[in-house]
């Protein structure tokens, strides 16, 4: 860390009211490409978060009562700080998380659109007056915040996720809570270094860290001054967080699991499709919920993209995200060895490996890009959903055929398809069962875009003014007595 231009960008320590709290004990953070122990955090728990709720639940009415105009002028400082700390920033988070640092500048600036974007949303909140079908009533409706939000956040975008959900609510007048997972708590702290020196006040914004993963997230999810929840992460733990917010009807919206298609259709730019296979599943080594999981090719062009795609993959780099790689470490050595299980299950039941299959010698965190053909969509390696670098190929025939293969999973969040042909294009976009849909692009995240899935992908948009009508509830206000 040492190499920050600026050292007082990591930060150790809660941020809980403005202030940085520490606690009776510690945890590490270990930077993934190596081992190292690059930071010992002070390690908050059930108190210290509830102290958080506490804060943005006294902090709601200073904040909700500020104008559009003035929360947007706090929130675009912050932007500009962000963007100013980009490098630095940056490198925190390829300490932590391992990502490439050319991604990890793009996901410092990704996270810091949505706080530029949704500042200014937040001036279009806009009420309805509806006629009311009787000359002295009126029917007014307003939309105000919905309250304190609560939430949790991954390791895969540890400043991105943080500032998609943070900037939505920030907008709408709401105060947040964050529990940034423990792998990669020091882009959640640097970012409230900066919301503090962008003078956002004490209480809005609440990073609380710490191991007490089940603890903590009872008090998030069960505190009756939370109004609203909301997780990025698994299908899995998404469940079982609904189920706490059961507890007191809270709003909750979830971005969880993925298993995206990709399908290349024989009239498909075969160029542009082995490119965009690349970015959408090799970004963050295969460590995202959009990221491509099966690769559906039509018999006519399986062979031309397989050779082309196999060629391109090859080319990729793998090592340590500050020298100059394409892909980095996975997050754990356990995470390799889930990969490895499924590569190793598909293999049982006639997948072939055509490249990588096998974990890298630059340490236990390395896994090979990998490519796999002969691979049937009821595979382990097709019906689950990767997180890693490894790519299923599947060869179909017909364009209906695909569209029951690719919408044969409990997700759908992301799918992509590679096709000129304008009705197949418009058949193919209606008929996947997925909340979005990557014509021609394999990336597609966007801070103007509606990002959610369907299915057990989860509940809500975050990004575009669709994930602002998140943080904001409906107030139906009826006038009478007008003619009196
Ligand atoms: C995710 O993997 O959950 C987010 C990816 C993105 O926002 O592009």
């Amino acid at each position: 860390m040492r190499e920050l231009k600026d050292s007082q960008l990591l930060k150790c320590f809660s941020y809980i009211n403005g202030s940085w709290h520490s606690s009776e004990t510690n945890f590490i953070v270990t930077n993934p490409a190596n081992g190292e122990v690059i930071a010992k955090v002070s390690n908050a728990g059930v108190v210290e978060t509830e102290l958080a709720v506490q804060a943005a639940s006294n902090a709601l009415k200073m904040w909700s009562s500020k104008s559009a105009n003035e929360r947007a002028a706090l929130m675009r400082k912050w932007f500009d700080l962000m963007m100013a700390n980009q490098d630095d920033l940056a490198r925190i988070l390829t300490l932590e998380q391992g990502k490439p640092l050319a991604e990890a500048k793009g996901e410092i600036a990704y996270g810091a659109a949505f706080i530029d974007w949704f500042a200014e949303e937040g001036k279009r909140v806009y009420g309805d007056v509806i006629p009311s079908g009787s000359g002295d009533k009126r029917i007014i409706v307003i939309k105000q915040p919905v309250g304190v939000v609560a939430s949790i956040t991954p390791w895969n975008f540890p400043n991105a996720m943080i500032a998609r959900k943070a900037a939505a609510a920030l907008a709408a007048g709401c105060t947040f809570v964050v529990r940034p997972a423990t792998q990669t708590p020091l882009s959640a702290l640097a970012m409230a270094e900066l919301a503090e020196r962008a003078g956002i006040p004490a209480g809005v914004f609440n990073v609380v860290v710490g191991e007490d993963a089940r603890g903590m997230g009872k008090v998030l999810t069960q505190h009756p001054d939370v109004a609203k929840f909301t997780f990025t992460g698994s299908t899995a733990v998404g469940k079982s967080l609904i189920e706490q917010c059961a507890s007191t009807v809270k709003k909750v919206s979830m971005e969880l699991g993925g298993n995206a298609p990709f399908i290349v259709f024989d009239d498909a730019d075969i160029d542009a499709a082995v490119q965009g296979a690349i970015a959408s599943k090799y970004r963050n080594a295969g460590q995202t919920c959009v990221c491509t999981n099966r690769i559906f090719v039509q018999d006519a062009v399986l062979a031309q993209f397989t050779e082309k795609f196999i060629q391109a993959v090859s080319e990729l780099t793998i090592g340590n995200g500050l020298d100059d790689v394409n892909v980095g470490p996975m997050i754990t050595s356990a995470a390799v060895a889930g990969v490895e299980q499924l590569v190793n299950d598909s293999i049982a039941v006639g997948a072939t490996v055509v490249l990588g299959g096998e974990r890298d010698q630059q340490g236990d965190n390395y896994y090979l890009p990998t490519i796999l053909t002969n691979v049937t969509n009821d595979m382990p390696i097709a019906a689950n959903e990767i997180f890693g670098p490894v790519t299923p190929i599947i060869a179909f025939s017909d364009e209906e055929q695909v569209i029951a293969m690719a919408n044969d999973t409990e997700y759908g969040l992301a799918s992509y398809f590679y096709a000129r042909d304008i009705g197949r294009i418009w058949r193919v976009a209606e008929g996947l069962a997925f909340g979005m849909v990557g014509v021609n692009e394999g990336i597609i995240s966007n801070a103007a875009a509606p990002f959610g899935g369907v299915k057990q992908s989860g509940s809500g948009r975050e990004g575009s003014k669709y994930g602002l009508d998140d943080y904001l509830e409906i107030k139906y206000i009826c006038i009478g007595g007008l003619n009196q």
